[in-house]
């Protein structure tokens, strides 16, 4: 049975059905759009399964258009097939449903998932935005390096605290961390897993020293360790290299892995001075707290460091990747020249260089601050995937979808302390 021979399913906000066209998984959701964020977000969650959508869009004239714009501010492209073209040409095709959607009821778990909240900027911030409209989440805490600073009005000050025990210590299901301080947000991450509390981290700095001795902690634990939005912003990098590992043996990983030299590179190729790109991307807020990672290719060596971790077994230690560093004065070869982080098993060789691309459709054309991927397995099958890869809205989608996950599927340790009067006990964090 193909997608197109399916018949439409009642109105709901995830995956309806799942067909198959050849070896690819589609899904075909039918959408109310009256809530864009979440039906984005169920778009989303089904493009990093690896699956080709197609959205029925309800819910007002525009929703088509709403669900388009949402989805592109989070790094998913879309088409808009006119009746009569082929539905499944795109990864993502939107079609026009009926303007009065049938609203779908979420399903409220018995009592929220308590979440802690480790960093209040660009990524903590849209995070915590999302987690505050939706009654399946309670936010028991905000750490912050300095509670008094100023900040949006909407950050509750009664929740924000700097003390990482302090934090753990208000007994959260799930910690969500990201900080920009590699050694905190380790030290956090080890403390929570220890004591059986789930994790999603954005921070690669953290995560990427030693992914495989996190993992192990987290599974002595019963708890889980997430962590889609360390690498590639919104863009599915991680789970694009699991799926190739799921087909085979891995045997090369070629990316474009940090938005900042990405979008500084295209500036700079449009006339722009090196230091104009920089600022903006700054404001932009793709640049790290101290943009030195981005240019000395730290940060895309540690994504790197998570990368090989998915692919191979032992890994490889970010120390062990060779870096090359963007300045105003790099002598960059000629053409269209990217920050290519590159993993090559067959010669036990890592690195992350700027290197000319001219030709190469994947990594020539990719605007601004986009991610991409391509990884190649031992029978030549190759696996790409492209996104936004760094900034508030696409990140906090990626953070969102692992907490989504969590969400659907309570650890069963989690599920047993979930029960009234239950209580932990008290880690201490130490860095
Ligand atoms: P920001 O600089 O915008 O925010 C960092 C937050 O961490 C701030 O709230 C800061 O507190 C807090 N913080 C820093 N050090 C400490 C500490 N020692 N103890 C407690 N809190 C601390 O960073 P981003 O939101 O951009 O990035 C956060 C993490 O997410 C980083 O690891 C980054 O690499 C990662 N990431 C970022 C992406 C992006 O596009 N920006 C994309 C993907 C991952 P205060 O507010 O008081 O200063
Ligand atoms: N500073 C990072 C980048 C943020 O520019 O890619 C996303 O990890």
């Amino acid at each position: 049975m193909t997608a197109a021979s399916l018949p439409l399913p009642r109105p709901v906000s995830g995956a309806d059905l799942t067909a198959h066209v050849s070896d690819e998984p589609v899904a075909l959701l039918q959408l109310d759009v009256s809530d864009t964020a979440e039906a984005a977000s169920a778009v989303y969650r089904e493009v990093r399964r690896g699956r080709r959508v197609v959205a029925v869009a309800s819910g007002g004239v525009d929703a088509s258009a709403r669900l388009a714009e949402a989805l592109d501010l989070i790094g998913v492209t879309t088409a808009r097939p006119e009746p009569g073209q082929a539905l499944l040409n795109a990864p993502v095709s939107i079609v026009a449903g009926p303007e009065t959607a049938i609203a779908h009821p979420r399903t409220i778990p018995a009592r929220p998932l308590r979440v802690a909240l480790a960093g209040c900027g660009v990524v903590g911030g849209g995070v915590l935005a999302r987690l505050s409209t939706d009654d399946r989440f309670e936010v028991v805490g905000v750490l912050v390096r300095d509670p008094k600073k100023p900040r949006d009005p909407a950050v509750p000050g009664a929740l924000l605290l700097a003390d990482p025990a302090a934090l753990l210590a208000r007994e959260p299901d799930v910690l969500v961390e990201a900080i920009s301080d590699a050694s905190t947000g380790l030290a956090l991450i080890r403390a929570a897993l220890s004591r059986g509390v789930d994790v999603v981290s954005a921070n690669k700095q953290a995560v990427g020293g030693d992914p495989a001795a996190l993992t192990a902690l987290a599974e002595a634990h019963e708890a889980r360790l997430l962590y889609s939005a360390s690498v590639g912003g919104g863009s599915p990098l991680i789970e694009t290299v699991r799926r190739a590992r799921a087909h085979g043996p891995v045997v090369r990983i070629e990316a474009v892995l940090n938005g900042t030299c990405n979008f500084i590179l295209n500036r700079l190729a449009a006339g722009v001075a090196f230091d104009e790109a920089l600022i903006a991307a700054r404001d932009a807020g793709f640049a790290e707290e101290d943009p030195t990672a981005d240019l000395s290719g730290l940060d895309a060596s540690a994504k790197l460091a998570i990368l090989a971790h998915e692919a191979l077994d032992g890994g490889i230690s970010p120390e062990r990747i060779a870096r090359e560093t963007l300045s105003a004065d790099a002598a960059l070869l000629p053409g269209r020249v990217r920050q290519l982080s590159r993993l090559d098993v067959r010669t036990d060789s890592a690195a992350v260089a700027f290197t000319a691309v001219d030709g190469d459709s994947l990594f020539a054309d990719l605007p601004d601050e986009w991610n991409a991927l391509r990884v190649t397995t031992g029978d030549g099958r190759v696996f790409t995937a492209r996104g936004r890869g760094a900034g508030r809205i696409p990140t906090t989608e990626s953070v969102w979808a692992d907490l989504t996950d969590l969400l659907a599927s309570p650890s069963q340790r989690n599920a047993a302390d979930r029960g009234p009067g239950r209580r932990r006990k008290c880690a201490s964090v130490q860095e």
